[in-house]
């Protein structure tokens, strides 16, 4: 049944070693337990197609709680369980993490009084699965290490970069799945194959999007948005009819699509410049959509998705960024403190908005070396050298040092040596007077 093939080889090739002991005590646990194991999965898809990707999903022919427990015992991890869904997390001490699933189970009543009996089985676990290039297995166990179990073509629809769904009431069954389907379409560039599309635009017609509660929709927004280049999906999503259901709120007409496009753009050029500035990408795709609502309307979207705190505040101090753009380019010159002053506190995300409001290319500048010089630039001098210079301590420690802080960001000034003597010299001129010691 299905194809065979050994991907040993192509596992040790394309993963680092870490990974490939992982999977093999894997291997030796379910032995052990007289069980079979498989990793599957967007793992296997991704290891074809020659996509970094080392989120490793288990699959047990047997007990998998048991086999995650041992497993986590012997590499040194966490074990969670959720009892529920037969899951559980195995968490290593490098961080990685390996989902660990128990095989769904078919039941074989014997006639009269005899007990039931369990058949764990893969093939119906992977039958259940959304397309053909995710239900790839690969068993683990010793001696089979690396056989490939491929029972719905999936291999061939990987070479021919085809989506397809097992069963006809797939999208029905989980209207998600529309949604995924355009996602991987657009990520490896693949095309949604001729029967599934039709099954996606009946469902669409079929309004079975509007199903969804807006946490899902959320969910599988966040994960479009989260691509590496989402556009060509939202522009496939606004082709099938389904943005409607996705932000019903937004016209999508209304859109500076524009702007959406440059935000992969400017967003590769931050996270080159701006190592350290971690961004949630998908915020700011979604602070770009919300730019043409009012004040009630983003307030009522808060209401509608269940987006976290961070997030909400994030997209509530949006609405003043373009008012904050324009404030910046009007100006023939503003230092970095002066900036300082009206942006130390806009996150990461409305920074990369602000970035994308700014027309003039002079202020686009000057926003950029303000952010390259407040990364760069610290004091060096504390509380204790204000204490060693005779000051006595306050609120007004934290003005001074405010101060000396624009000095620096300025360029005024440049080491510990500068930030003691304009202590110094400030003292000198009494500045102070009220905070000298005696
Ligand atoms: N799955 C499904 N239906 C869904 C979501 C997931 O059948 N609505 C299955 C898919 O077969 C998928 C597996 O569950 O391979 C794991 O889901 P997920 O981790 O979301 O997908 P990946 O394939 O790993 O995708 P990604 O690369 O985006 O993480």
């Amino acid at each position: 049944e299905g194809s065979w093939e050994n991907c040993a080889e192509l596992m040790d090739k394309s993963l680092p070693a870490q990974i490939i002991y992982y999977l093999i005590t894997a291997g030796e646990v379910a032995q052990d337990l007289k069980e079979v194991v498989y990793c599957v999965g967007g793992f296997v898809r991704d290891l074809f197609l020659k996509v970094p990707n080392f989120d490793m999903d288990l699959v047990v022919e047997g007990d998998g709680q048991k086999l995650a427990t041992e497993l986590a015992e012997r590499l040194g991890g966490k074990v969670r369980v959720h009892d529920r869904f037969r899951t559980a997390v195995v968490t290593l001490p490098d961080g990685t993490k390996i989902d660990v699933a128990t095989a769904r189970t078919e039941y074989y009543e014997y006639p009269a009084a005899l007990p039931k009996v369990e058949k764990s089985s893969l093939k119906e676990d992977m039958y259940r699965r959304d397309f053909t290039i995710n239900t790839l297995a690969i068993c683990l166990n010793p001696g089979h290490f690396g056989d490939l179990i491929d029972y719905f073509g999936g291999r061939k629809d990987l070479m021919n970069g085809s989506i397809r769904i097992l069963y006809n009431f797939s999208f029905v069954e989980d209207p998600t799945r529309i949604l995924r389907a355009i996602r991987f379409e657009q990520r490896y560039r693949f095309t949604i194959e001729a029967d599934t599309l039709r099954f996606a635009r009946d469902a669409i017609e079929r309004r079975m999007l509007g199903r969804l509660s807006y946490k899902r929709i959320l969910a599988e927004l966040i994960l479009i948005l989260n691509e590496k280049d989402p556009v060509p999906a939202l522009e496939r999503i606004r082709g099938t009819g389904v943005w409607k259901y996705l932000l019903p709120e937004i016209d999508v007409d209304d859109v500076s699509w524009k702007t959406i496009k440059r935000v992969p753009v400017v967003m590769g050029w931050w996270e080159e410049q701006y190592y350290s500035r971690k961004i949630k990408p998908w915020l700011i795709y979604i602070v770009v959509f919300f730019a043409q609502l009012s004040f009630e309307q983003v307030e009522a979207e808060m209401q509608r998705y269940p987006f976290d705190r961070y997030a909400k505040g994030c997209i509530m101090d949006s609405l003043g960024i373009p008012a904050l753009a324009e404030d910046i380019s009007r100006r023939s010159y503003l230092s970095p403190s002066d900036l300082d002053k009206m942006i130390a506190s806009v996150t990461n995300e409305n920074l990369i908005y602000l970035l994308l409001c700014i027309k003039d290319e002079e202020a686009w500048d000057r926003v950029a070396r303000y952010l390259d010089l407040k990364d760069k630039i610290e004091l060096e001098v504390n509380g204790y050298d204000l204490l060693e210079l005779g000051l006595k301590p306050g609120p007004i420690f934290k003005e001074i040092l405010d101060e000396l802080y624009y000095l620096k960001l300025d360029e005024k000034i440049h080491n510990y040596e500068d930030e003691v003597n304009t202590l110094k010299q400030w003292i000198e001129e009494g500045r102070f007077t009220h905070a000298v010691r005696i």
